[in-house]
């Protein structure tokens, strides 16, 4: 079962910066999830269109330029990081990650943006999963970059799960812990696809998912939660 670190070590760290992402590579995760959101045709990573959850700023991101933006603290002395940061934090690891489409605008951003980091730093667009709550935006990013591979994510009983996946031709379809049960996931397993679950930080959710057969598990506490994937 995969460690994939949700919004970086974010039960430690402020979420969705460098910092977090750095600590989740120290503490040995499999995978880094991280929001992101286009401004100015750049993709930044904050999980919120609001700032005054994460930042020392007020309104929404659309209210401010990229450079603008870049002002805030994030906590613990960050900023809101760019995707383009983050692939570069990340090219060097064997990590791989999940970005999380959150804004509308994002699709043609991210097209251009991982044509860039293939250029510019060889970066293997395999190692990426795309996912987004909004079904249109990964069906939009599959017309233009087929060979990315994408995770229909859900936020309840996902009962129509099935047709989206396969509409999208899903890689993944990532789940909701207070809904899951064995049986979604056998099913999930029948058609091929990879089962990740979120938000998981509790000892019994481990041990159930665990049994479950799940494929990993979007964790704020990687290390904490690879220890207790090892001893429960
Ligand atoms: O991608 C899994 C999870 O992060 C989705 O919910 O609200 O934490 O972005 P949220
Ligand atoms: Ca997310």
């Amino acid at each position: 079962m995969q460690i994939i670190a949700h919004r970086g070590a974010s039960g430690e760290f402020p979420e969705n910066t460098l910092l977090a992402i750095e600590q989740a590579i120290q503490q040995a995760a499999d995978g880094i999830e991280i929001d992101i959101f286009a401004v100015d045709g750049e993709l930044i990573v904050i999980h919120d269109h609001h700032l005054a959850r994460t930042t020392n700023g007020k309104g929404s991101i659309y209210q401010y330029s990229l450079a603008q933006l870049q002002q805030l603290d994030a906590g613990q002395g960050q900023t809101i990081p760019t995707l383009w940061q983050v692939l570069q934090l990340l090219h060097p690891t064997t990590l791989w990650l999940n970005i999380e489409l959150k804004g509308a605008d994002t699709v043609a951003a991210l097209v251009a943006l991982l044509a860039r980091a293939e250029l510019q730093l060889q970066f293997d667009c395999s190692r990426l999963l795309v996912s987004s709550f909004n079904h249109h935006l990964l069906a939009e990013l599959a017309v233009q970059r087929p060979d990315i591979k994408l995770a229909a994510l859900t936020a309840s009983l996902p009962l129509h799960y099935a047709a989206f996946a396969s509409a999208l031709n899903a890689y993944a379809v990532n789940c909701d812990v207070s809904f899951i049960n064995a049986d979604f996931v056998a099913d999930a397993k029948a058609r091929n696809l990879k089962v990740y679950v979120y938000t998981v930080d509790q000892a019994d959710d481990i041990a159930r998912l665990r049994q479950y057969g799940v494929d990993g598990i979007f964790t704020n506490y990687p290390a904490r939660s690879r220890q207790l994937v090892l001893v429960l």
